[in-house]
């Protein structure tokens, strides 16, 4: 099992160039099962979780071609995929799979709205909280889908196809906005969407079908109106750069100190975690090729965050804000109010010296002098990359275990920092 061997205390200094968004390319992947013509999508990451999910489509009986690189491209640009669900073979999704990368289940949407039927495994268990489908299956059933639980697998149905509704949701949820818009793409109807989230991908992702010749306006806001189309064709889309990777590589530069471009990579998706940058003392800056953080001597000041859907501060920054609030001068206070259990980065940041301290959803974060060096692990990709930049600013040697939560979410991650000065590397064993 690869390891990550970090040496802390180097300054980052350079251009770390920004990938495709992780949580884009997934359920564009999978909005291409919404037609028999050809998908072609552009910087899509070259992820462990990608390639699982061409398993996953693979199996269903789509072709996925993955275009070679031509003299001159970008060696940055990520990949582009060509997928081609000409011919739905298998309308199931199954545990072995879908239990390994959760965003898999949204297959039921295309594929219930295009075939009429879908057997989608129930992803189970979770590390960051339980995760449950229930407001998913709530939007199918709005649309008229037949939804039966057995056996550990959710059995949907839409004998006469699905019809346009009304979908309400209690809570934002990211998943089940990009079902409600999957699934009523090409339902018979209009859908209304309230309480709709907000995030950039949701956004990407109805352009990306709009291309595709579907109607749909109000994507990004809390209401989004689709009016359902008989048939989507093919398009071609370049997905968007990852906020999460952005804010991740930001958050580094401002534990390490030094100077470093995230090129390509946009202030408007993640504007909140910015501004928590600029509160503790940190310099951004937006340039015509992505953003610069910049961090010189000056110590770092202490925050209070709550995590919020889009455009709130994301929960997918919150190990990270943590590990960098470990050396802040003074006492911070972060509240996760998206997943009940994602606090695992807690008890291993300790293992390098951090004075953390939890009380329900809360974390109050007590600034050290100096972190220092040792065996870590986590339990999911962003608890992981958090061990990461707390190493980086740690003396001596952090070895981070299970880098395979890693390679879920970060393209080249050991490249990237290497190439702006850190001393990392991965070992093979
Ligand atoms: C997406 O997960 C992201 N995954 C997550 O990123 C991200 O943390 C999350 O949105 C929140 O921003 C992808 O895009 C692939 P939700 P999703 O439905 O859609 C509850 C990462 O590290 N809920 O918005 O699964 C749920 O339990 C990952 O890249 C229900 O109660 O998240 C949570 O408390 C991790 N019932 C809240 O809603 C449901 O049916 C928000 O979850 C669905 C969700």
């Amino acid at each position: 099992m690869d390891r990550i061997r970090i040496v802390g205390g180097q300054r980052l200094n350079g251009t770390i160039p920004i990938s495709g968004a992780k949580n884009a390319a997934l359920p564009l992947i999978i909005a291409a099962l919404l037609s028999e013509e050809t998908l072609i999508l552009d910087n899509v990451p070259r992820l462990a979780d990608v390639i699982q999910l061409q398993r996953i489509l693979g199996n269903q009986g789509v072709d996925i071609m993955i275009a070679g690189k031509r003299p001159g491209d970008d060696p940055n640009s990520g990949r582009t995929l060509h997928i081609s669900a000409k011919r739905i073979v298998d309308t199931t999704a199954p545990y072995e799979l879908v239990s390994k990368m959760r965003a898999s289940f949204w297959v039921i949407a295309p594929l219930l709205g295009r075939m009429g039927e879908a057997k989608v495994s129930l992803p189970g268990g979770c590390a960051i909280g339980t995760r449950p489908v229930d407001l998913l299956i709530m939007a199918l059933e709005a649309l008229g889908a037949e939804i039966e639980i057995e056996a550990g697998y959710v059995l949907a149905r839409a004998k006469n196809g699905l019809r346009g509704g009304e979908i309400k949701f209690p809570k934002v949820t990211v998943g089940g906005t990009h079902t409600a818009l999957m699934a009523a793409a090409l339902a018979r109807g209009t859908t209304v969407i309230e309480n709709a989230a907000r995030e950039p991908e949701i956004g990407d992702v109805a352009d990306c079908l709009n291309k595709m010749g579907a109607k749909i306006t109000g994507a990004g806001t809390s209401r989004i109106v689709i009016e359902g189309v008989t048939r989507l064709h093919g398009a071609r889309h370049t997905v968007l750069p990852d906020r999460i990777e952005t804010g991740t590589y930001a958050l580094a530069a401002a534990m390490t100190g030094g100077d470093v471009l995230l090129a390509n990579a946009r202030p408007e998706l993640l504007q909140a975690a910015l501004d928590v940058l600029v509160q503790a003392g940190v310099t951004v800056t937006s340039t015509n090729e992505g953003i610069r953080i910049a961090r010189n001597g000056s110590g770092l000041s202490p925050v209070e965050v709550t995590t919020a859907p889009f455009p709130g501060f994301p929960t997918d920054l919150q190990a990270q804000l943590m590990a960098l609030m470990t050396r802040a001068k003074g006492t911070s206070h972060i509240t996760e109010t998206i997943f009940e259990n994602r606090f695992m980065h807690v008890q291993e940041l300790a293992r390098l010296g951090a004075r953390i301290q939890l009380s329900g959803e809360t974390a109050t974060i007590e600034g050290v002098a100096r972190l220092k060096g040792a065996p870590v692990m986590a339990t999911d990709l962003r608890a992981s990359v958090s061990l990461v930049i707390a190493a980086l600013a740690a003396e001596g040697e952090t070895m981070v275990n299970r880098v395979y939560h890693l390679d879920r979410g970060f393209e080249r991650l050991e490249e990237k920092l290497s190439q702006c000065g850190a001393a990392i590397e991965r070992l093979s064993t």
